[in-house]
Parts: structure tokens; C-alpha cells; sequence
């Protein structure tokens, strides 16, 4: 029986937070024997924030560099850049005729950014997901590790699939999200009400996945707790803290239960310090390969040429097919 595929993207829009990590990116590797992998770096997605292009193209080598030195393997897995690959754009305007204003408006993503880009509501931002949903079904995705924040789009992303397989016969597979049980939803370590973020204006809010170890400790040092003196996981009285057990289980992989029992009567402070450490402890060992694969430009843009072919075939067979179902003339 042929392996089960998984897709996934990230965008190259920021340098990666600890939550990019611990809610996707750590899954990536453990996933590559298992399953038939594709990793890509969605560049098209982040043109709905205005880019720096120097910028862009900096941050895309470095996300490719990044997905390699977490572990992922160029040769057994697929790493590609989403602008190398036409068909996804081009998938994401059909699909937009087969998804309402309805559906699209009521994400919570697209309200949240609306507001804190309210100087640039462009349309990309409102149909942002139907290319999301493209680049899934593009590959008959049978299973996509995400975060919890991007659940809701892959739900939209089934309801087209499902509507499309409706209209025209089975044509996509309709995707699985894999959403991690420690560290889907990393939040910020000032404001534990709000998710970390990589566009996040305050830098003591998130902790980067190429920060010095120093500066990882003292964020951790300075991060946010709550009254009272107890480490308990509690997220609804105790935010801090939670976030802060949330982190240090996802980054041991342990259960938040296992992680509560290790600091029952520490203080504060030297939980925090502890959980800084072993931030820094499981970064190091990847920072230090992202550095050297981040270096060799010319072979970061050998991977990209060959990947972008291998995924072009798998998702030009898709694409022909849906083609061929509306009625084009293939
Ligand atoms: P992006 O680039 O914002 O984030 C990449 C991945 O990181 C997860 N994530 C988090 N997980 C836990 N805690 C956090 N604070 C946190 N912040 C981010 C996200 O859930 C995501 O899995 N739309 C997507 C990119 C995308 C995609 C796709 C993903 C485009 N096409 C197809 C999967 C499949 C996004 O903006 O993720």
C-alpha cells in the first residue's frame, strides 16, 4: 500500500517564533518515514501583507534552510517554494468560484488582520484560504499538521473539497488536520491572552528559532506569570504559567501533568530560568546546522530547482484533472 501523504506550508512573512516550531514545524521530521512529506514555504500567502522583496527573498532561503536543519530531508521529502509551482495560484481561482463571501468572512483570521491592517484590506486577504485550500488539495493531502489557529481554514479547506467532489465526482481528497495534544497554541509571553506571533510588533512577546541563548533565557526571565506562587495549569487563572508548562512539555515532550509534577514547589523564578534553558538546550543543536545550510546559497537553490519539479508533476495530474472536470479543453 502506498504511504499516506502530508502537506504543509509556512510563510516566510518573520523570523519563526518557538510557536511555529512546537505547534508545526517539530512535527515535520517525526512525520518524514511515516508518510509521504511535502513542506512548502508560502511565499504567494504573504503578499497580503505588504513585503520588503529584498526581505521576502532573504526569509524564504532561510525558512528552506530552517525546514532542512530541523531534520527534514530534501532528498526523501519535498521542499519547495509555493511561487515555483503555477498550479497552486491557478487552483486557487477556480476554487474561488466554489466558495461564498459567506464562508470566507466569518474567519477569525481574516477579522483579526483586517483590523491590525486596516490601512490594506486587499482581496488576497479575504480569499487567503481558498489558496490555502489549493495548495492542500493540489496534492491529495491525506493529513496537514497545523497549529490550532489554522484550523479553521483547513475546515474550509474540506467543505470546498467536499463540495467540488459533490459536483464533478470524487476529485480531492479530503484532508485530516494533525494538531498537536502539547503546543498547538503557544501564546505570547507578555500577553498570554493573545497567541505568539511572528509579526508581533513586541519582541519580549516571542521567542525566535535562531535567538542567542542569552537573549532566549532573560525573554523567559521576564515573561509574564500570575498571582499566587503555585506552577499549576490552569489557563484560565493562571495564563502565565500555563503557557509557560505548555511550552516546557512541548519542548521535552512530555505531558503538562509531567511537567506540573517537576516544579511542584519551585518558585517562579527558577521554573521560568528552567524553562528558558531547556528552550535554549533543544534550539542550539539547530541553529548550529541552520547556520552552515543557510551559508551554501548555490546548493539551497539546487534543492528549490529540483523539489519545485518534483512537486510540480504531482500537482499538475490534480490540476489536468480538474480541468478536464469544468470543462476546459486539456
Ligand atoms: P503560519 O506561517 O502563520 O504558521 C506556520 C505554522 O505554525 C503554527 N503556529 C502556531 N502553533 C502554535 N502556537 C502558535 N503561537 C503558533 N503560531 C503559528 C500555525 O498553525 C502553522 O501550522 N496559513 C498558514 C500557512 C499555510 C498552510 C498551507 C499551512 C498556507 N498554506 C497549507 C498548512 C497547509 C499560516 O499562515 O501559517
Amino acid at each position: 500500500m502506498s504511504k499516506k501523504r502530508i502537506f504543509s506550508g509556512i510563510q516566510p512573512s518573520g523570523n519563526l517564533t518557538i510557536g511555529n516550531y512546537l505547534g508545526a514545524l517539530k512535527r515535520f521530521p517525526e512525520l518524514q518515514d511515516e508518510y509521504e512529506c511535502i513542506y512548502c514555504v508560502v511565499d504567494l500567502h504573504t503578499l497580503t501583507v505588504r513585503q520588503d522583496p529584498v526581505a521576502l527573498r532573504e526569509r524564504s532561503y532561510a525558512l528552506l534552510a530552517l525546514y532542512m536543519a530541523c531534520g527534514l530531508d530534501p532528498e526523501k521529502t519535498t521542499l519547495f517554494l509555493q511561487s515555483h509551482v503555477s498550479g497552486h495560484a491557478e487552483l486557487a481561482w477556480i476554487l474561488n468560484c466554489y466558495t461564498y463571501m459567506g464562508e470566507l468572512s466569518r474567519m477569525t483570521q481574516f477579522k483579526d488582520k483586517s483590523q491590525k491592517h486596516a490601512d490594506n484590506i486587499n482581496a488576497g486577504l479575504f480569499t487567503y484560504p481558498v489558496l490555502m485550500a489549493a495548495d492542500i488539495l493540489l496534492y491529495q493531502t491525506d493529513v496537514v499538521p497545523i497549529g490550532q489557529d489554522q484550523k479553521q481554514h483547513l475546515e474550509i479547506a474540506r467543505d470546498i473539497a467536499i463540495r467540488f467532489n459533490k459536483l464533478y465526482g470524487d476529485t480531492f481528497v479530503v484532508p485530516e488536520a494533525y494538531i498537536a495534544k502539547q503546543g498547538a497554541k503557544i501564546m505570547s509571553l507578555q500577553e498570554p491572552d493573545k497567541k505568539m506571533s511572528k509579526s508581533d510588533t513586541n519582541v519580549n512577546n516571542f521567542v525566535l528559532l535562531i535567538e542567542e541563548r542569552d537573549a532566549i533565557i532573560k525573554k523567559f526571565k521576564r515573561a509574564v506569570t500570575d498571582s499566587g506562587s503555585e506552577v499549576r495549569f490552569d489557563p484560565d487563572e493562571k495564563p502565565g504559567i500555563s503557557n509557560l508548562l505548555s511550552i516546557y512539555a512541548a519542548t521535552r515532550g512530555i505531558t503538562i501533568d509531567e511537567a506540573q509534577a517537576e516544579f511542584a514547589g519551585s518558585r517562579y523564578g527558577d521554573f521560568k530560568i528552567a524553562v528558558g534553558t531547556a528552550v535554549a538546550d533543544m534550539l542550539a543543536p539547530i541553529q548550529a546546522r541552520y547556520k552552515e545550510i543557510l551559508a551554501d546559497k548555490s546548493y539551497l537553490d539546487r534543492v528549490l530547482h529540483a523539489n519545485a519539479e518534483r512537486a510540480s508533476a504531482i500537482a499538475e495530474v490534480t490540476y489536468r484533472d480538474v480541468r478536464r472536470k469544468v470543462g476546459f479543453i486539456v
